[in-house]
């Protein structure tokens, strides 16, 4: 790999052994999978994934105070994932116990650990840091060093910023030396569509269980999907940006895309148009029968089939601000057809707490809360990912939460009638 007199001189170790280890790691990372060369990792702020502090990773906490020792922190500041906790969820004795002194102990001390290391605020913690109430949304041509996979198929495809799908830790370690390997989709080439989806539905699909399909069928692929600025219009507005971002997430965790292009709609489709497509394209056709195909493989985990569900999640990844204002409407129209006030199963909204704090200071907080429907910012999945949880009914409309966890798939709108009157 060509390196710059600069980066050679860091993997050199002129910068300290420490970061010499960074860039030996980069380096090591970008040759497996071909890199060319090392590129400036660009924009303010980075996001990091890795948010809980479970006991397990003690290396973790043992690598962060080696960096922070060393000086070896980023000029960047970030954003994290969200936290795994908080006290609004409904729980009960047990799960506190194991998730207060067995899973997440080290809590308290790793976010003490990420303030050191440049946390943006002491509440930067969600999936959705592009949100302008969270205020890290990389431009246009950015070069990320990003893990949180929804995030990151969100910054490429929505914001035409250009990040790999990288895990956990090698996030840090390219915003600490502040190079990242160039390959896969950094390139103009990895940006190139290698399927054509076509979707031929009758009416504006579901935004998750569209993604599901499109993961499922290209996996890691680039997805060039044609049919869809018919429900969505051809300007990234909020209604826009927030189903791509549920789309997204779907497609990048039912399979593993890092990155889409929408016709006429996601900017650089807009730019260069079929130009992004490659020679060789395969072609996927979505119409009502494939989303209903796939809706109907989804297995039901649950012990018991019929089991009355005791916990609802939305939010996975993180509400907008009027997804929250939109949800209160429908719950309380909900609720008023069912001839009831509150809600029939103990149901978390989730979101950012930049996002959640701007929605307490609109009268819809006080409407939701009426209608018993809690607000969170927590992350399901690490509150679902342990035995106790995990053997709980709950349903959910995100296919990321479905995926990870025994969580059940609904429709936005079987999710209402379940909440509001009990039954699909
Ligand atoms: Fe976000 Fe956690 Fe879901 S990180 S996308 S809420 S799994």
């Amino acid at each position: 790999m060509y390196l710059t007199d600069e980066q050679q001189a860091i993997l050199n170790g002129e910068k300290g052994e420490t970061m010499a280890k960074v860039m030996q790691t980069l380096v090591k990372y970008g040759e497996i999978f071909g890199a060319t060369k090392m590129v400036s990792v660009t924009g303010k702020h980075n996001h990091l994934v890795t948010s809980f502090g479970l006991k397990a990773l003690a290396p973790v906490y043992a690598l962060m105070d080696q960096l922070i020792e060393a000086g070896a922190v980023s000029k960047q500041t970030f954003s994290v994932d969200p936290r795994p906790l908080d006290k609004n969820v409904p729980s009960n004795l047990l799960l506190d116990f194991i998730f207060k002194n067995f899973m997440y102990s080290k809590q308290d001390f790793y976010e003490g650990q990420l303030q050191k290391l440049g946390l943006m605020d002491k509440d930067a913690f969600t999936c959705t840091c592009y949100m302008e109430q969270v205020g890290n949304k990389p431009q246009k041509g950015d070069v990320l060093s990003w893990a949180e996979s929804s995030a990151v198929v969100y910054a490429n495809s929505v914001l035409g910023a250009r990040c790999n799908r990288n895990s956990g830790i090698m996030d840090i370690m390219g915003s600490i030396v502040g190079f990242v390997p160039y390959f896969g989709l950094l390139t103009d080439e990895g940006r190139k569509a290698t399927w054509l989806v076509e979707i031929k539905t009758t009416k504006k699909p579901e935004a998750q269980l569209l993604g599901s399909a499109i993961g499922m069928k290209v996996m890691e692929e680039v997805p060039f999907i044609t049919g869809l600025s018919q429900w969505l219009g051809t300007e990234l507005d909020d209604a826009a940006c927030t189903y791509l971002k549920d789309m997204g997430a779907a497609t990048a965790s039912n399979g593993a895309v890092g990155l889409y292009h929408v016709e006429n709609l996601t900017p650089e489709a807009k730019e260069q148009g079929a130009g992004l497509i490659a020679e060789g394209v395969k072609v996927y056709v979505i119409d009502d029968a494939e989303l209903q195909r796939v809706y109907d493989s989804y297995p039901v985990i649950w012990k018991d089939r019929e089991a009355k569900p005791k916990l609802c999640f939305m939010g996975c990844p993180h509400m907008s601000l009027q997804q929250l204002k939109d949800w209160t409407d429908k719950v309380e129209q909900g609720l008023k057809a069912a001839g009831s006030t509150k809600v029939v199963i103990p149901t978390v909204f989730t979101a950012s707490p930049a996002v959640l704090k701007e929605f307490n200071a609109t009268p819809y907080a006080q409407r939701l809360k009426a209608t018993g429907v809690i607000t969170s910012y927590i992350c399901p999945l690490m509150y679902m990912n342990n035995p106790l949880a995990g053997k709980m009914p709950v349903i959910t409309s995100s296919n990321k939460l479905r995926t990870y966890t025994t969580a059940r798939y609904y429709t936005d709108d079987e999710i209402l009638v379940q909440i509001t009157k009990g039954g699909k």
